[in-house]
Parts: C-alpha cells; sequence; structure tokens
C-alpha cells in the first residue's frame, strides 16, 4: 500500500517506557495516551500485556478509555504472547496486534536457538492466531536490518499470505546508514510479490544518531508508516523522534511529497507532558522541541528575523505550539476565566478537578503576581495525574544556614490524623526528607535530584523532579511552589504516595496506612 499519507505509530509507551528510567504509572500512561490522540497519531503502541500484570493492566485501559487511534499491544510469535494481547486489546474501538520475531543469523543462533525454517514457521503461526482476534495484525521482523535480505523478503511474503496487514522492518540496533536503508526497504518493495497488500512500516533505533535519518530515507523509498517515540525516548540512545520526522515531513513537503495526520499545534505540549512524567528533561538544543529551538541569539540572525522571520526560521514556533508565555491571569481572575484558558490550552477538566485546579490557582495568584501558562499547565497536569495521598503536606518549617545544623519540622496528614517529627541534614532538603521518612516509616534511597524553573523571574514556579528508590521500588515524584524546599517536600511526598499506591494496588487509601 503507498499513497501521499505517511501514518505516525507512536511506541513512546512502549519501547519508550520500556528504557531504564521512563517508566510511567497508569495514570500518566493514561494521560500520555490521552494527549497522542489529541496529538493525532495513527497508531498508540500502549505496551507489551505479557511482560507484567501492570503492563497488560495499562493496555487494557488505553484500550478501554483511549478513542481514535488504533491501540496495538506487543506479543513476541508464540501464542501466550499472542492471546495475551488479544485479550487486553479486547475492548479497543480500533485494535492491532504487533507481533515479532527476530531474523537475523545471530539472533536466530544466538538469543532463539531457533533454525530459519522454524523462524518462518513460528512467524506464520503468531500471524494466523492473531487474526482470529485482529483483522489488523502487524509483524517485525527484529534486527530487519542485520538479517540476510533474501531470508527477510521470505518471511515478508510469508507473513503477508497469513493475512499480516502492516510490515514493519526495524533497525533494532541502530546500525543502519540512510542510503543503505533505504536501498533495503526499495528491494523489499520489488521484490515480495504481495507487498501491495501490507503497508511497510519502519522502526529506528538512535545508537549512531541515525534513526530519524533512516526513517526518513524509508518513507523516500515506500515505506508509509514510521514507528516512533515523543522526545525520541526509548532504549539505548532512543528511538526516533515522532517531532522530528513530522516536521521534516511537513517543512519538506517540496521534497517529500507526503503529509501526516499530526496536528503539529500539540507537538510542544506532549513533548513537555512526555518530559514531565518520565522525569527526562529535552536538552535545550533538541530540535523541534528544546527550550533554545527557536530563541536567535546572534545579533545578525536577530535581524535577519525582524526583516523576514524565513531568513533563519523554516517553521515558526507557532506552528509546534510553543507558547508565547504571556501573562494570562491574576489574583482577581475567577473560576470562568481559568476554565477557558485552561480549555484553550487543551484540558478539559471535569467539574471536581477544576476545582482542585483553581484552589492551587489562588494559593499561586497570592504568592505570584503573574501567572503564566506554564504555571497553569504544571497545575493541571498534577491534579490529572494525581494517585491517591496516602499522606498530605500540612506544614514544613525548616532552619538553615551555612553556621548552624540544618533542621526540619514536617507535619504531614493521614486521613484526619496528624503526625509531626523534626530531623537534621545536610540541608534544609535533605533535613524535611529525614523528617518525611520518620512519619511514614518508608525510607527512601534519592536517586536523582533536578530542579527548574518554570518560567523566568525570582517568583517563577520551581518544580522539582526526583527519582526514589523505597525497598527496592524506584519511582518518581514531582512537586512544585515558588518555595523550593517546599517543592522539593512535594516531589518527595508525591514519591512516597505512588510508591504505597504501586504496593498497595487499588485498595483504598485508609487500608494503604493501616
Ligand atoms: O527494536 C525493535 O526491533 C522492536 C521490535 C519489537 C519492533 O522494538
Ligand atoms: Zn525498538
Amino acid at each position: 500500500m503507498s499513497g501521499n499519507r505517511v501514518y505516525i505509530f507512536d511506541t513512546t509507551l512502549r519501547d519508550g517506557e520500556q528504557a531504564p528510567g521512563f517508566s510511567m504509572n497508569i495514570e500518566e500512561k493514561i494521560a500520555v495516551a490521552k494527549q497522542l490522540a489529541k496529538l493525532g497519531v495513527d497508531v498508540i503502541e500502549a505496551g507489551f500485556p505479557i511482560a507484567s500484570p501492570g503492563d497488560f493492566d495499562a493496555v487494557a485501559q488505553v484500550a478501554r478509555e483511549v478513542k481514535g487511534p488504533i491501540i496495538a499491544g506487543l506479543a513476541r510469535a508464540n501464542p501466550q504472547d499472542v492471546e495475551r494481547a488479544a485479550e487486553a486489546l479486547r475492548y479497543a474501538e480500533k485494535k492491532r496486534i504487533h507481533t515479532f520475531i527476530a531474523t537475523s543469523e545471530i539472533h536466530m543462533r544466538y538469543k532463539l536457538k531457533m533454525n530459519p525454517a522454524d523462524v518462518l514457521q513460528a512467524a506464520v503461526s503468531a500471524v494466523r492466531l492473531a487474526k482470529r482476534y485482529a483483522d489488523d495484525v502487524e509483524f517485525s521482523a527484529e534486527d530487519a536490518t542485520r538479517s540476510d535480505i533474501d531470508f527477510l523478503c521470505q518471511v515478508v511474503e510469508a507473513v503477508i499470505n497469513a493475512g499480516a496487514t502492516v510490515i514493519n522492518i526495524p533497525d533494532t540496533v541502530g546500525y543502519a546508514i540512510p542510503d543503505e536503508f533505504g536501498e533495503r526497504i526499495s528491494i523489499i518493495m520489488n521484490r515480495v510479490p504481495n507487498v501491495d497488500k501490507a503497508t511497510i512500516s519502519v522502526h529506528c533505533h538512535n545508537d549512531l544518531g541515525l534513526a530519524v535519518a533512516n526513517s526518513l530515507a524509508a518513507v523516500k523509498a515506500g515505506a508509509r508508516q514510521v514507528e516512533c517515540t515523543v522526545n525520541g525516548i526509548g532504549e539505548r540512545a532512543g528511538n526516533a523522534s515522532m517531532e522530528e520526522i513530522v516536521m521534516a515531513i511537513k517543512t519538506r513537503n517540496d521534497f517529500f511529497g507526503l503529509s501526516t495526520g499530526i496536528k503539529t499545534q500539540e507537538i510542544y505540549r506532549t513533548s513537555q507532558l512526555v518530559s514531565r512524567v518520565t522525569g527526562a528533561y529535552v536538552q535545550p538544543n533538541k530540535a523541534i522541541v528544546g527550550k533554545n529551538a527557536f530563541a536567535h541569539e546572534a545579533g545578525i540572525h536577530q535581524h535577519g528575523v525582524l526583516s523576514n522571520p524565513l531568513t533563519y526560521e523554516i517553521m515558526t514556533p507557532e506552528s509546534v505550539g510553543v507558547p508565547s508565555s504571556k501573562l494570562v491571569l491574576g489574583k482577581h481572575s475567577g473560576r470562568h476565566a481559568l476554565r477557558e484558558r485552561l480549555n484553550s490550552l487543551g484540558f478539559d477538566l471535569d467539574e471536581a478537578t477544576l476545582s482542585r485546579v483553581f484552589e492551587k490557582f489562588k494559593v499561586l495568584s497570592d504568592k505570584k503576581k503573574e501567572v503564566f501558562d506554564e504555571d497553569l499547565i504544571i497545575i493541571a497536569e498534577e491534579e490529572l495525574m494525581a494517585v491517591p495521598k496516602a499522606f498530605e503536606l500540612d506544614y514544613i518549617q525548616t532552619t538553615a544556614g551555612n553556621r548552624i545544623l540544618p533542621t526540619a519540622t514536617v507535619s504531614l496528614k493521614r486521613g484526619d490524623e496528624v503526625f509531626q517529627d523534626s530531623a537534621i541534614g545536610d540541608g534544609p532538603v535533605e533535613a524535611s526528607y529525614n523528617a518525611i521518612d520518620r512519619i511514614t516509616g518508608v525510607p527512601g534511597k534519592l536517586l536523582s535530584y533536578q530542579i527548574r524553573a518554570v518560567t523566568h523571574g525570582r517568583e517563577a514556579l520551581g518544580e522539582v523532579t526526583v527519582k526514589v528508590k523505597f525497598n527496592g521500588v524506584t519511582v518518581l515524584g514531582r512537586g512544585a511552589s515558588t518555595d523550593i524546599v517546599e517543592a522539593s517536600v512535594r516531589a518527595y511526598l508525591n514519591a512516597v504516595n505512588k510508591y504505597i499506591y504501586k504496593r498497595e494496588g487499588e485498595k483504598p487509601v485508609k487500608e494503604q496506612c493501616e
């Protein structure tokens, strides 16, 4: 199948999330999936259902709740995996089972310990089984770029005959070079006799920094689905970056003559959301979504841009939805104005969530003269992805300085009960964390701590992201405040609450604390 449309298959929630340090809880996955639907991706790969009960639940919940895109679940080429994927996808409006097996000599011999004939048979059987549960079945030949081209073509032909609707050619280890990869796609397009019955897809890893270039070379050669992730997150050096692929196809329409269904104005918001839920900040010079992507420092550039933006700008910040950081609301703004502003930022909140956001907005606007879009986005996302709060912050009081022993007193609420404790530490943040550990009885090991100012100026909201290990389980916590010690405490408490939620599953909060 060819045509001028390139389908965007987003695997942020599967290949992106499976990389160490990028894990998300179920609420975060749902929030990301809903945003991906708003962005207009064609396929959301929501997870690998057999990998764990958590992965299964995430795929099932995305399948139930997210409408619009096709929801895909990954399965190795064996009956248990395929059936588990089918079960997770049962309630999807549109579903796809994505099954894979490696076809390279090195993977077949050392990983699978299978001969090529058995691999071919397993691929065909998995596709046939998947077809019983879904019309739309994708097959991936893992490590395709290091596979023998004759064998690869044989497998592709056989799985199309078995009913595969999409054939994915992954560069699993990021080994390909653009010309060579484009040629491999051309060979498949020209040599496989039934290739017109399926869409050819590519899935490139970025080990040599060539994932986007390879994907685009494949598109030029006839591939019409690209698998990619937001911000390029993923295993090792990551996957091809969704925003770079989409904007290359759009900006260089003169070269490709192709289009995607992506609403590009949603790109920046999606990137920020993924960055926040994974705690992986986007590098400032990252193409399309980095902080400096549209900043012109050099005087000669600024002069040019002022005379005519096209001198140095090949696309506008507005086209990818970079907010203009204008003053939006203040202390006297009401609930109606807040709702309007949030709606225009793409949030459609129910009444209860809006009330919580409004309360936080009022507290913030008391502390800060100017409330920016970025501040509102942080507050709204915090509420949308909130987990049940086993512990809530009542107050903190710290003393610190370069000649005294930093101490903190923390008061936490657990239901109607109030607990207080004090501790010392290397600084006010550590002292507060020690006091929290004493209260909660779940000591955490701080693995990483990051702080950033959400907007500019001395009154800016500080956002803290922490990675904390509790009893061998690593969780990410986030917190924001105009006071950085409070933001740090809120981030740590968020991690504590997420850990308790994860440990206790869906039990009511009251039971969790007993
Ligand atoms: O990189 C890879 O080969 C994969 C497949 C499962 C598509 O992620
Ligand atoms: Zn991959």
